[in-house]
């Protein structure tokens, strides 16, 4: 549902400018000049944070020294391999130390992505088609579908600003009692950026025997996650995490989760790594996180992971949270001015220090994807468009009735995107700057007001527009 702020007139200034100014400096690609549609070129502005976040220098500097050292885990008996052994390792400890795990009650499961560690979470859970997964209407698909496959999942539904509405699911705890085996729910939302209370969750949860899960995607990068010890009633059970999101682009994640669940059951991929012993027709199982990293494991990835997390460490995650708040209220302010334009979720800026720097929007009478191609091509902005991986979040966000779901999924289904409803998200990092920000609301500006010089036509099959007669040669940029 599309609020509209009353317009403030104060200006709020950005705390310790500097500082993260320095913290720029580590962002690799951060001065990278684009191609704009009319021969200029301009330093890129990155607003798709909430998709990857580019790469810190720190992770890049650690790949390119364990690249000397690189060599087989576990099995090696060299020197290299001990040495890439021992990091490894150390990998898994610097995880579990960054989300308050404790090695001695949880395990660290090194993995792709949060995709793969919530569908190895589905597939380890003992659940059957009885049992309950209660999610919210905020989650993104990689923690909706996995367990739609496992078990009756129920939906926790969300108020007119996208938040977690908590009475809702205080009555699916009740109205199922035991049968809830766990509760899978965003950390924040990739859409509105809004922040369940996920320890308040959790309480009620372990009060009702069940179980939680963090999807801590969007979470860790800009929040301390705080596991906790098991007899903490508000303790998480399990946390996922993705590194591309964390200023680590090497392809890995992890599942963080209570030690038991994992000393027990057979993992979901068999293979070399996962096993103590095998003989014809027997199989003893390696103990926890071996059991269920199966194969080689991506060790450049969970190097770059470690990394980058001890790069965040250090700036410091209460100081993050302050510099993307002291961002978010200045955005929030500012797109608010701006006539035409449509704000979702909690437009408040006093109120940005309880959410994230995730800002969905559109320009009335506009298709999506005509704005984020116009801010592509004329200024050097990239944002992301569309439905997030959150259908049934967006479908509520935009308001669609039951009749216009069908027709949308018609015009899917006939592979007809012109229509398609979606929204325009401006997601931001630590590095991100109010002059960028500035930039945005001049770009948006222009935009309701009709002032954009590049004429556009649409693809009618993805949706997507694109500037007529101006193809960058993107070989020009990088090419293998
Ligand atoms: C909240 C949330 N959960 C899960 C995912 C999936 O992450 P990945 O693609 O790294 O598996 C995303 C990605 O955007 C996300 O925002």
């Amino acid at each position: 549902m599309k609020t509209k702020s009353t317009r403030r007139t104060t200006s709020l200034k950005l705390g310790n400018t500097a500082d993260f100014n320095r913290i720029r400096e580590r962002i690799v690609g951060v001065n990278q000049q684009v191609p704009l549609l009319n021969g200029d070129t301009r330093i890129y502005i990155n607003f798709d944070n909430a998709a990857s976040t580019p790469a810190l220098r720190e992770a890049l500097d650690a790949v390119n020294e364990f690249m000397n050292w690189y060599s087989s885990v576990h099995r090696g008996t060299g020197l290299k391999s001990k040495v890439a052994t021992q990091a490894y390792d150390d990998a898994h400890r610097i995880v579990a130390e960054f989300v308050g795990a404790n090695l001695r009650d949880h395990t660290v499961i090194f993995g792709k992505n949060t995709t793969e560690a919530i569908n190895k979470l589905s597939y380890r859970l003992p659940l059957t088609k009885d049992d309950v997964v209660l999610v919210s209407l905020l989650e993104h698909h990689s923690n909706d579908l996995p367990w739609r496959a496992r078990a009756h999942v129920e939906h926790i539904a969300a108020d007119p600003l996208g938040r977690l509405d908590e009475a809702d699911f205080d009555r699916l705890l009740e109205k199922y009692k035991d049968r809830v085996k766990l509760v899978a729910v965003t950390g924040a939302s990739n859409v509105t950026g809004f922040l369940p209370d996920i320890h308040r969750l959790a309480e009620k949860a372990h009060a009702n025997g069940a179980q939680i899960l963090i999807d801590g995607a969007q979470l860790a990068p800009h929040r301390r996650v705080s596991m906790g010890a098991l007899d903490d009633p508000a303790h998480l059970d399990y946390v996922s995490l993705s590194a591309h999101k964390m200023y680590a682009p090497f392809g890995s994640g992890a599942l963080i989760g209570r030690k038991d669940t994992f000393e027990r059951g057979e993992p979901e991929y068999r293979g070399g790594g996962t096993i103590e012993l095998v003989t014809v027709d027997a199989v003893e199982w390696s103990a926890p996180p071996e059991r269920d990293e199966a194969g080689s494991p991506n060790v450049v990835g969970a190097v770059a992971m470690a990394a980058a997390i001890k790069a965040l460490d250090a700036i410091g995650m209460g100081a993050i949270a302050n510099h993307e708040a002291t961002l978010t209220a200045y955005a929030l302010e500012h797109l608010s001015a701006i006539d035409g334009l449509e704000i979702y979720g909690d437009t408040n800026p006093q109120t940005a220090a309880s959410r994230l720097g995730v800002i969905p929007i559109n320009v009335r009478g506009m298709s999506h994807f005509l704005v984020a191609s116009i801010l592509g091509a004329e200024w050097g902005i990239g944002v992301r468009n569309g439905c997030f991986c959150a259908h049934p979040y967006l479908l509520h966000l935009l308001g669609l009735s039951g009749e216009e779901s069908n027709r949308v999924r018609a015009d899917i289904l006939a592979n007809d995107r012109h229509d398609m409803p979606g929204l325009v998200r401006v997601s931001f990092g630590m590095y991100n700057t109010a002059e960028e920000i500035d930039t945005l609301v001049q770009a948006l500006t222009n935009i309701t007001r009709g002032k954009y010089y590049g004429r556009y036509e649409q693809d009618g099959k993805s949706g997507e527009y694109s500037a007529i007669d101006w193809k960058p040669d993107l070989s020009r940029y990088f090419r293998l």
